[in-house]
């Protein structure tokens, strides 16, 4: 069973005084060390003994890890959080199935009371280097807050992006809410370009995935910038561009540089996969509003 599936559940069993435990130790975490007893005690406004209790059991479900004198979440405490989160907004109330298991992140199917169903992207970045480092006492605080603080970020950054292309195009999946480190997304169809589908028009494609950059660029002033086949879905007909956290301001000092790396990783795509030649001077030129056509 992946974290995830742990933490989806252990949900339903934790009483109120466990969950403001986890949030105590949560707010505590993210600025200092890892917190002891006593601080965690403040933070959730719970007696010590009460804490004790609370710790024991959230320890034994394995959202709550000790640290020497203190204690940290684990990823299905994080998680837990999450879910918990938008079970409470109304937003979800179970998880799906898995979409997909990637390097930074696993994407699961989480389902609203009228059968809506969303994508729930749960970022991960640092699996593997985290359980290592665990293991090396002394880094171990500095290295539990760069994971927190990295999954976080990323997942609150691709919100943001997401938020700033919503209405411009259904090719960009609308962002529902985020919580942690994760973020709940319109769910879209289709499989990876990576995968080579069949597509009734190679070089229209081309156009309309350069069309959906341009509109990213020029209404909402962002740039993908990790813009590749493995980031574009479709269904043959329609495309997604998914995949925000790294996105940058048009402005950023950088952005022409990325802006001009996500196209290629596009049109170089397309020659290999497809045999489409396309400049990718010309293609850059359309997407910053330079030309009307690709
Ligand atoms: N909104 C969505 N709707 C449906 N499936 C999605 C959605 N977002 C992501 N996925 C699925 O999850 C996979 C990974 O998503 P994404 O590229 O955003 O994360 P990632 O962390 O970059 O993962 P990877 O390391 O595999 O690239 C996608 O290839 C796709 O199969
Ligand atoms: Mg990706």
């Amino acid at each position: 069973m992946s974290t995830t599936e742990k933490a989806a559940r252990v949900l339903k069993s934790l009483k109120d005084e466990e969950w403001r435990t986890l949030a105590g130790v949560e707010r505590a975490s993210t600025g200092y060390g890892t917190p002891d007893a006593g601080r965690v005690s403040r933070m959730s406004r719970l007696p010590s003994e009460r804490v004790g209790f609370a710790t024991a059991d959230l320890e034994r479900k394995g959202l709550l890890m000790r640290k020497g004198r203190g204690f940290a979440l684990t990823r299905e405490g994080v998680e837990a959080m999450a879910l918990k989160d938008y079970v409470k907004k109304d937003l979800i109330f179970a998880l799906g199935a898995i979409i997909a298991k990637g390097k930074e992140s696993d994407v699961y199917e989480a389902l609203t009371e009228e059968g809506t169903i969303y994508a729930l992207k749960l970022y991960k970045i640092g699996r593997t280097s985290f359980t290592s480092v665990r293991k090396r006492r002394g880094s171990e605080d500095a290295a539990f807050r760069s994971w927190m603080t990295a999954n976080y970020d990323a997942a609150r950054r691709e919100y943001h992006a997401l938020k700033m292309l919503e209405g411009l195009s259904p090719s960009f999946p609308r962002a529902v809410a985020y919580s942690r480190s994760t973020v709940l997304l319109e769910e879209v169809s289709g499989v990876r370009l990576s995968q080579r589908p069949a597509l009734a028009d190679h070089r229209a494609a081309l156009g309309v995935i350069l069309g959906l950059i341009r509109t990213a660029y020029l209404k909402a002033g962002l740039v993908n910038a990790d813009l590749s086949e493995y980031n574009i879905l479709t269904d043959g007909a329609s495309f997604w561009l998914i995949d925000w956290p790294q996105a940058v301001a048009a402005s950023h000092p950088n952005g022409a540089d990325l802006l001009m790396h996500d196209i290629l990783n596009v049109t170089s795509f397309f020659r290999r996969a497809y045999g489409v030649d396309a400049d990718a001077q010309r293609s850059f030129d359309f997407v910053t509003g330079g030309s009307r056509t690709m």
